[in-house]
């Protein structure tokens, strides 16, 4: 299966799916990593491991969202992926976009879904009192942060964690159960993983 990975940052989801997939027995190969702006430190990181990059930068098409994600469709069907994960991708993409890879596409988001849909999912947690807290995975559907969970990694949350302390042992849960979940996914395995 051919792997296409969207990134807006540092990119260390994508670093992990790419290193995972270096194994020869993985269903699936990256074949191509995008970020929506030329500085997104990922880029690098990927160039680094063999992987072709490209950057398609949101800013010029402002406010013109459809403009903008047929640049993103146009690079895809450069390469031609079976499977699109987003990692860190930090730019909506609206139903026109979603609906044609609604199945294929895969996203990771820093809460234990469906609770803290959006941002700032850490300090909600946090400000909720919970004892629990973690990240799913999840298929990408039209609507933010609401498809089928492939899989959740779940911590426990310390008294003396704060949004920061909790986004960084979050992001380590995230890094063990995104390539989990992208092997299953690729070789046709829908049964959840939960770490
Ligand atoms: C992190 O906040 C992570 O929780 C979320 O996207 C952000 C950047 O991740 N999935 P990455 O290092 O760019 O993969």
């Amino acid at each position: 299966k051919r792997v296409a990975i969207f990134i807006s940052g540092g990119g260390s989801n994508m670093v992990r799916l790419v290193e995972d997939m270096a194994d020869p027995n993985h269903p699936a190969e990256p074949v191509l990593v995008l970020a929506n702006s030329a500085d997104a430190g990922g880029l690098a990181k990927a160039a680094a491991m063999g992987v072709p990059v490209v950057s398609v930068d949101h800013r010029p098409f402002k406010g013109d969202r459809p403009a903008f994600e047929a640049a993103l469709q146009a690079e895809l069907d450069k390469v031609t992926p079976d499977i699109l994960c987003l990692a860190g991708f930090m730019r909506v993409l609206t139903e026109g976009f979603v609906a044609p890879w609604e199945g294929r596409m895969l996203n990771i988001h820093p809460s234990l879904l469906p609770k803290y849909k959006g941002l700032h999912t850490h300090a909600r947690a946090l400000e909720a009192g919970d004892a629990e807290h973690g990240c799913t995975v999840h298929m990408v559907t039209p609507l933010l942060d609401d498809g089928p969970i492939l899989g959740q990694a779940r911590i426990t949350v310390q008294t003396a964690d704060t949004p920061d302390t909790l986004a960084a042992r979050v992001l380590t849960q995230e890094h063990k159960l995104y390539p989990a979940c992208l092997r299953r996914f690729a070789a046709g395995d829908t049964t959840r993983v939960d770490l």
